[in-house]
C-alpha cells in the first residue's frame, strides 16, 4: 500500500503568468517564494511552496504528495507497475524544479497527474502574506474523477486514503487526520476542481467574502457551511477558470477513531454541500451531474 504522508503543491499551467501572479498574490493574498524561469512559485505556510503557475497549457494540472521514505516511493512505483499504470522517475531536473530529492509521476485512473515526492523542501522563513487573508496553508483538492466509486477504489485501495464521508458517489478523503486532504467529483474531464487553503477564523472567511465582492472576483459558492466536514467556507473563481476555496473549523478524525469511524452519506442536493442554505454555481457541485446522485435502494 502506498502510503501518503501529506499532500505537498499544485502545479498549473497558464496562457498568462503574471494575470496569474497578479491574482495568487493580490486577490488569493500567497507569497512569491521565487521566479524561474517561466514559473512562478508561491508559498502559503512552511513548505518551500505550495502552489506554482508555469506558462502552458491551463489543462496541464499536478498534484505532488510527500512520501516518507525513498524506499516507499521505490515500493509505490513498482505497485503502480503491476498496476499497470505507467510510472515516470522525476530527472534531476525535475527534482530540482520541484525542490525535493526524488519523485515518481503517474496518472490515476481518471487519467489525473499524480506526483510522489520525497524529502520536499521546508522553507526556513514563515510566510509572509501578500494581503491578509489570515490563510494558514494549502490543505486539500478536489479532483475530478470520471468515475469516483472506481477511484475511490484506487486511492482507498493503492494510495491508504480513507473515506471520511461521501456526498452522493463523491467521496471525501482522508490521508491523515483532517476530515478530507482529496475529494473526488465527477466530471467528463481530468484535472484539479478546486484549490483550499485554510484561514484562522470564521472572520477571514466574510472578510474575503467582502474583499473579493469589492474586487469584482465571481463567487461560486458560500459563504456556507458543510455538513461533512463541519468547515465553513467560501468558494470563488480564480484564473483559468479554477475555483479556490478558503475554509476555517475542518473537523479532524483522530487516530483513535480510525477503528471505529463510519463514513456517512450526505445527498448531493445543496444541503449536503450546504447546511446553511448556500446554493453552489460550481458545475460539477450541481445535482444534476451525471453519476453524482447515490443509487435509489431498489
Ligand atoms: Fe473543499
Amino acid at each position: 500500500m502506498i502510503q501518503l504522508h501529506d499532500i505537498c503543491y499544485v502545479r498549473l499551467g497558464t496562457r498568462n503568468l503574471e494575470a496569474a501572479a497578479e491574482y495568487a498574490t493580490r486577490i488569493l493574498g500567497l507569497q512569491v517564494a521565487r521566479r524561474e524561469g517561466k514559473s512562478i512559485y508561491f508559498k502559503s505556510n512552511d513548505r518551500d511552496h505550495t502552489l506554482l503557475y508555469h506558462e502552458g497549457d491551463p489543462a496541464q494540472h499536478a498534484v505532488g504528495f510527500e512520501v516518507t521514505s525513498q524506499d516507499e516511493l521505490d515500493a509505490a512505483a513498482a505497485k503502480l507497475e503491476v498496476l499497470k499504470l505507467p510510472v515516470r522517475h522525476g530527472t534531476r531536473a525535475e527534482c530540482e524544479q520541484r525542490c525535493v530529492e526524488a519523485m515518481i509521476a503517474f496518472k490515476d485512473p481518471s487519467g489525473n497527474a499524480i506526483e510522489l515526492v520525497w524529502r520536499p523542501l521546508v522553507s526556513g522563513w514563515r510566510y509572509f502574506p501578500s494581503r491578509d487573508a489570515g490563510i494558514t496553508g494549502f490543505s486539500h483538492i478536489g479532483l475530478r474523477s470520471a468515475d469516483p466509486a472506481r477511484d475511490e477504489k484506487f486511492w482507498t485501495g493503492v494510495c491508504s486514503a480513507r473515506v471520511s464521508d461521501r456526498i452522493g458517489h463523491a467521496p471525501l478523503l482522508r490521508i491523515h487526520e483532517v476530515h478530507h486532504t482529496i475529494a473526488l467529483f465527477p466530471s467528463a474531464y481530468p484535472g484539479v476542481q478546486h484549490i483550499n487553503h485554510q484561514t484562522e477564523s470564521f472572520d477571514d472567511i466574510m472578510r474575503s467574502w467582502y474583499f473579493l465582492r469589492e474586487q469584482g472576483v465571481r463567487i461560486v459558492f458560500g459563504p456556507g457551511r458543510h455538513p461533512t466536514s463541519t468547515a465553513i467556507f467560501l468558494y470563488f473563481e480564480g484564473p483559468d477558470g479554477m475555483v479556490y476555496e478558503y475554509s476555517t473549523g475542518v473537523r479532524l478524525i483522530p487516530k483513535e477513531q480510525e477503528a471505529t469511524y463510519q463514513p456517512r452519506q450526505f445527498t448531493f442536493e445543496p444541503e449536503g454541500l450546504c447546511m446553511w442554505g448556500s446554493k453552489p454555481d460550481i458545475p460539477e457541485f450541481r445535482t444534476n451531474t451525471e453519476g453524482a446522485r447515490p443509487v435509489k435502494a431498489a
